[in-house]
């Protein structure tokens, strides 16, 4: 038996000519997480999507479990003992906690085909109760809260008796305290022996559940390192190659007359009787817990959801949210928290994804190839997008340069006044950050209004003006950003 669960060495990838893994050594031992940190496009999914199957590397060896494996593909990975728990999740909505626990490996009942609901549902319960967690194992999954749809596919993978459990950014679409839950149930994965692989934005959970880490940069391997010797500071170094200010510094940018108005906004057992404004030049922060409502406040001012009553002011001039498309006729945008499922045109390119889509949804001129391409190569340049070409997919960037895609495409859209953020740095690396935070503060010189919906502390703290705190569907409180630190914040938040 090897000391690893899983060994592989010289790792080499190339998409279309292009290295994005260049010669990587990675391990794992039972009973330890080892996170892999990098910048946006850095190789980190590429790599795990090679140690599950998914993706066959160019070169390099492969050992699990001492074993070496030559042509490893998603099924001989789970059967190996490999299990990833993705975060747009792969579990089945319509289905209950259990089917999706068993699915692929449905327990026969005494009466061939029809699975043995009974017992699997004891099985899932049992499993989920070993875990911490008691969910009736019958309901849908759909109905579940998103941690929980993780915790789903944590419960499949010991089913499976996975040896090693693999996560890519986790925590991006969890609140404070999911967050927390899924720390605690990691460390009880930890103590069953198993092997848990971690990526994460968030150094802060590195340091919290992390025992050892290895850095990518480019695709290259720049070491492994004990959590335990080493800071944050250093791990920011080894991953961007220079300093990064870690709490963003905001330049001051004055303020103007109001722009924007909401009053009385509310939406049955959603959103209640919100109030606030946003004046030029600011930056209105939103926080709050997660299901707090605040995803929901800014999806009516957007077009998706039909408020009940409230009205919305912009420039003084009532606006009725109607469809997104109106709301941005309107001159409103928004870059949503889902961007993968409401903001990304996948099968499209960058191209597609940024000049086009404006150009249809403003109706304006029709622009010539070469403008188009003239006008991506600009956004390109300016926000820093790492992509082998203007033709590459959408869905083929890393995560990060989707969202930079997804933001992009606002700057273009010269009609735009209010700007909504929902979450503008989730999967977005610590040094792209810093290039979010400037695109903000740029358009908060131009005399936009910017709403800001953050889970993010130091980022709500950081970036806005006033921050609006959210709680059950309320507004409950607009506190000015002045003395606020984040202990006063997140007292606010939970309402003590
Ligand atoms: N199917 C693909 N076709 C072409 N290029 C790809 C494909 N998949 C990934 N890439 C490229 O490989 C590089 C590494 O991407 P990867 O998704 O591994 O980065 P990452 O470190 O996970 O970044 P992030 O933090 O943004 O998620 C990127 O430049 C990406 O554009
Ligand atoms: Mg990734």
């Amino acid at each position: 038996m090897s000391d690893y669960l899983v060994k592989v060495s010289g790792i080499v990838k190339k998409y279309g000519g292009h290295e994005v893994l260049k010669k990587v050594s990675f391990d794992l031992k039972p009973g330890e997480v080892h996170c892999i940190v990098g910048e946006n496009g850095a190789g980190k999914s590429t790599l795990i999507k090679i140690i599950s199957g998914a993706v066959h590397p160019d070169s390099g060896e492969i050992f699990i479990m001492g074993r070496k494996v030559r042509n490893l593909n998603p099924r001989l990975a789970i059967e190996l003992g490999i299990s990833t728990v993705y975060q747009d999740t792969e579990v089945v909505d319509t289905l209950s906690v259990a089917e999706n626990i068993f699915l692929g490996s449905e327990v026969p009942s005494p009466i061939p085909i029809v699975v043995n609901r009974r017992y699997q549902n004891e099985q899932a319960k049992a499993i989920l109760k070993s875990l911490g967690i008691s969910i009736d194992p019958d309901i849908p999954v759909g109905e579940l809260p998103l941690v929980y749809k993780q915790v789903v596919q944590i419960a499949k993978a010991l089913f499976r008796q996975s040896k090693i459990i693999i996560f890519d950014e986790p925590t991006a679409s969890l609140g404070l305290e999911e967050t927390k839950a899924l720390m605690e149930i990691i460390r009880s994965l930890k103590k069953r022996g198993m092997g848990i692989i971690y990526i994460s934005h968030y150094l802060k959970e590195i340091f919290e559940i992390g025992d050892r880490v290895t850095v990518l940069k480019d695709g290259e391997y720049m070491g492994t390192y004990k959590v335990s010797e080493v800071d944050t500071e250093f791990l920011v170094r080894k991953m961007v190659g220079r300093e990064v200010h870690l709490f963003y510094k905001r330049e001051r940018v004055p303020i103007g007359e109001k722009l924007f108005e909401v009053k009385g906004l509310s939406k049955k057992e959603l959103v209640e009787n919100v109030s606030f404004e946003v004046r030029k030049g600011e930056i209105f922060g939103i926080g709050g817990l997660a299901g707090s409502g605040r995803t929901e406040l800014v999806s009516l001012i957007f077009g998706i959801l039909k408020p009940d009553a409230g009205e919305i002011y912009i420039e003084g001039r009532r606006y009725v949210p109607k469809t997104p498309i109106h709301a941005i006729r309107n001159g409103i945008c928004m870059v949503p928290e889902d961007r993968k499922r409401m903001a990304m045109f996948l099968g499209r390119d960058i191209v597609e994804n940024s000049v086009v889509i404006i150009n249809e949804l403003l109706k304006v001129a029709f622009l010539r190839k070469k403008e188009e391409m003239n006008m991506t190569r600009r956004l390109i340049n300016e926000l820093d997008i790492v992509t082998s070409g203007f033709s590459q997919l959408i869905e083929h960037l890393s995560g990060g340069n989707q969202q930079k895609v997804v933001m992009g495409r606002w700057l273009l859209d010269e009609n735009a006044k209010v700007f909504i953020f929902d979450e503008p740095t989730k999967g977005v690396d610590v040094g792209a950050r810093e290039r979010i935070y400037q695109v903000m503060i740029e358009l908060a010189k131009q005399g936009k209004a910017i709403i800001m919906v953050s889970s993010d502390m130091p980022e709500l703290l950081s970036m806005s003006d006033r921050i609006g705190v959210m709680r059950k569907g309320k507004m409950v409180e607009i506190l000015d950003n002045k003395d606020l630190s984040e202990e006063k914040l997140l007292r606010s938040f939970i309402g003590v």
